[in-house]
Formats: C-alpha cells, sequence, structure tokens
C-alpha cells in the first residue's frame, strides 16, 4: 500500500515523540512492504511563530490530500501566563479538529501486563481493563458562544449540543460496542444541563436500534469515582467534549503513565492520530519523553487502514520493549532510563 501521511509534529515534546513513530512506522512499512510518504507541516506555537497563525491554510491543504494525519503536541508556556494574548497554539488544534471534521475521539484505556505495578491503583482493579472512552470532539463547550460582558468582568463560555452531533458521535458507539462487548455507557450530567438532557434523549431513542447493546446512563461526577474505582465495569463511553477531555487524563492513570495514551479522531474524511497528551515543555529538547503514546496512535492508524497485522506488530514490540525495561524516565523508576530516541531506536530495530 502507498500511503501519504501528513506530519504535525506541533510544539514542546511534539517532534521528538514524533521522530520516534516515523521510525516505527518506517520500520512497519519496510517489513510488510509499504510506502509511506511523510509530508511535515507547520502547527501550534511553531506556526504562529513562522506565519502568525497556528494551523495556517497550507497545513490544512496537505491535510486534506493526505491519507491520514499523525499529530504530535500543541502548546507552549509562553502562552499560558497571558490571558491577553489574541492567537493561542490551542486554538490550532481546535481549528484543526473542526476543519478536518473530527467529531470522535476515539481513547482507550488498557493495561500493559509489565506496567500493572507502575499504576498507583491497586492490581485487581485495573489488570484486563479494556475500555473505550469515546469524546465529542468539535461540539460543546469548546465551541459555544464566548466572550466577556461588563466591561470585562463577567466571563461566559456556553455548552450548546445539536441533536445531530450527539446521533454521530453516539452512533459510532453503539457500533463500536457492537464489535466489543455490547455495552454503551452514556456519561453527561443529566440532572442538570440541559445539553446533557438531550444526549439522555437522543441517545434512548437510538437504543432500540441496537436491541443488543446494554445501555447505562451516569453522571459524570460518578464516572469520575468509579473510573478508577472499577475500570472493568465499562466498554464504550460516551461523551461530550469537555467532560471527555477531563476522563481521559484521569483513565490515564489506569495505564501507568500519560505517556502511553494514544487516540485517534475520525470524522467522515481524513483521520488525525495524536498522543492524549500535551507537549510537557518541561522536557522539550532533552530526548526524555515518552514516545509511546505516538507509537501506539500509529498502530491506530495502521488499524484504521485495514492493516491489523502491521498494527499488531507495533503493539508487540511496545509490549516486548517494556517487558525487558527499554523504558524512558517515567516508567523507570529509578533504574536505568532510556533516552527517547533510543526507545524508538530499539523498537525499529526490534519490530
Ligand atoms: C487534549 C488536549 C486539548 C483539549 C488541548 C491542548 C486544547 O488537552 O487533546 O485532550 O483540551 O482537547
Ligand atoms: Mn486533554
Amino acid at each position: 500500500m502507498k500511503l501519504t501521511i501528513a506530519l504535525l509534529a506541533g510544539d514542546g515534546i511534539g517532534p521528538e515523540v514524533i521522530d520516534q513513530a516515523v521510525k516505527v512506522s518506517d520500520a512497519v512499512a519496510k517489513k510488510f512492504n509499504h510506502e509511506i510518504e511523510w509530508k511535515p507541516a507547520l502547527t501550534g506555537a511553531a506556526a504562529i511563530d513562522a506565519v502568525g497563525e497556528p494551523y495556517p491554510d497550507e497545513t490544512h491543504q496537505i491535510c486534506t490530500n493526505a491519507d491520514a494525519v499523525l499529530f504530535g503536541a500543541i502548546g507552549h508556556p509562553k502562552f499560558d501566563n497571558d490571558p491577553s494574548a489574541k492567537v493561542r497554539p490551542e486554538q490550532g488544534l481546535l481549528k484543526m479538529r473542526q476543519k478536518l471534521g473530527l467529531f470522535a475521539n476515539v481513547r482507550p484505556t488498557f493495561t500493559f501486563p509489565s506496567l500493572i505495578d507502575k499504576s498507583p491503583l491497586k492490581r485487581d482493579r485495573i489488570e484486563g481493563t479494556d475500555l473505550i472512552i469515546l469524546r465529542e470532539l468539535t461540539g460543546g463547550v469548546y465551541f459555544g458562544e464566548r466572550g466577556r460582558l461588563n466591561h470585562g468582568n463577567t466571563a461566559f463560555d456556553t455548552m450548546t449540543y445539536h441533536r445531530f452531533e450527539i446521533e454521530r458521535l453516539a452512533k459510532k458507539g453503539f457500533e463500536m460496542a457492537m464489535k466489543r462487548n455490547k455495552k454503551l455507557c452514556c456519561v453527561d450530567k443529566a440532572n442538570v444541563l440541559e445539553a446533557s438532557r438531550l444526549w439522555r434523549e437522543t441517545v434512548q431513542a437510538m437504543e432500540k436500534e441496537y436491541p443488543e447493546v446494554e445501555v447505562s446512563y451516569e453522571f459524570v461526577d460518578a464516572v469520575a469515582m468509579r473510573l478508577i474505582q472499577w475500570p472493568k465495569g465499562y466498554d464504550v463511553i460516551i461523551t461530550a467534549n469537555l467532560f471527555g477531555d477531563i476522563l481521559t487524563d484521569e483513565a490515564s492513570v489506569i495505564s501507568g503513565s500519560m505517556g502511553l495514551m494514544p487516540s485517534s479522531s475520525l470524522g467522515s474524511e481524513v483521520s488525525l492520530y495524536e498522543p492524549i497528551h500535551g507537549s510537557y515543555p518541561q522536557a522539550a529538547g532533552k530526548d526524555i519523553a515518552n514516545p509511546l503514546a505516538t507509537v501506539l496512535s500509529a498502530a491506530m492508524m495502521f488499524d484504521d487502514f485495514g492493516l491489523a497485522k502491521e498494527a499488531q506488530a507495533i503493539r508487540d514490540v511496545v509490549n516486548k520493549s517494556l517487558d525487558q525495561g527499554v523504558v524512558t524516565e517515567d516508567l523507570a523508576d529509578g533504574g536505568k532510563a532510556c533516552k527517547t530516541s533510543e526507545v524508538g531506536d530499539w523498537l525499529a530495530k526490534n519490530l
């Protein structure tokens, strides 16, 4: 297969972790006789510095012409503490999600056999966890009306959802559940929010189309507790943009490190693959960040191309590296830590 992949390294540790995903993807391509053409493009603070815009049109063109987008991370501290900044790197990510129509963010949570004891949670609670949080990605409070009133002394952000936005996400959730353990949990705050009541109403109306799927409805505050208390109780969770953002960081604790969790963002056309972690500016340029979340995001990409063996080869070699202690400092537990680039080299070589 010949694949053209847009490569958006972004900010902070983005370029370093992306480099490792490229090494590993190229090694897979070589092994299975595929050809990958990488198309690098600017995004985030790097793009603001270069062209004054966090998601330039040229980058969008490159993305829409590609078979997939592989993305690193976005964000730079120089913008975080400046509330008056007119352009922010994160706007690039949001604009990209919106312009590419990436409404469904798939964030799986699973455990790695050799890392179970790295999690602060007890083994019997987490071993065998296998759930997917399907986060709505182009609506809700992230994209609702916002602004200031009262001479700047009042601020508002609006959570707005349209029925079609909930339907298309829930449809993906039902379809995923059908291929898995046939359980779907709609997570909302319907005891308070009108938008959440529309979520419930919409999902309830779809239940009859999927009679085999066992559907439950839970409030997000309770799920924040149950998710780490008994993650094995969940199969597919569907939830709004902000709730999904928060719950997926929480869920990463189950796996042992934020540096491990991959994601895909799906729409109707090109899909995007990215680690769930941020740009980790404290580590930028030090060659210490964990590249596995990005490498595993590349595995999700191969899976979506229908290349299951290739995806599995990546997961296998990642597990092998963890078993053998070829890990970055976040997982080294005071033992020998490898550099980001060393982990990438090892994975590519041992694939
Ligand atoms: C994520 C990130 C982003 C989000 C930020 C960087 C805008 O936290 O992908 O989870 O909130 O969606
Ligand atoms: Mn987040």
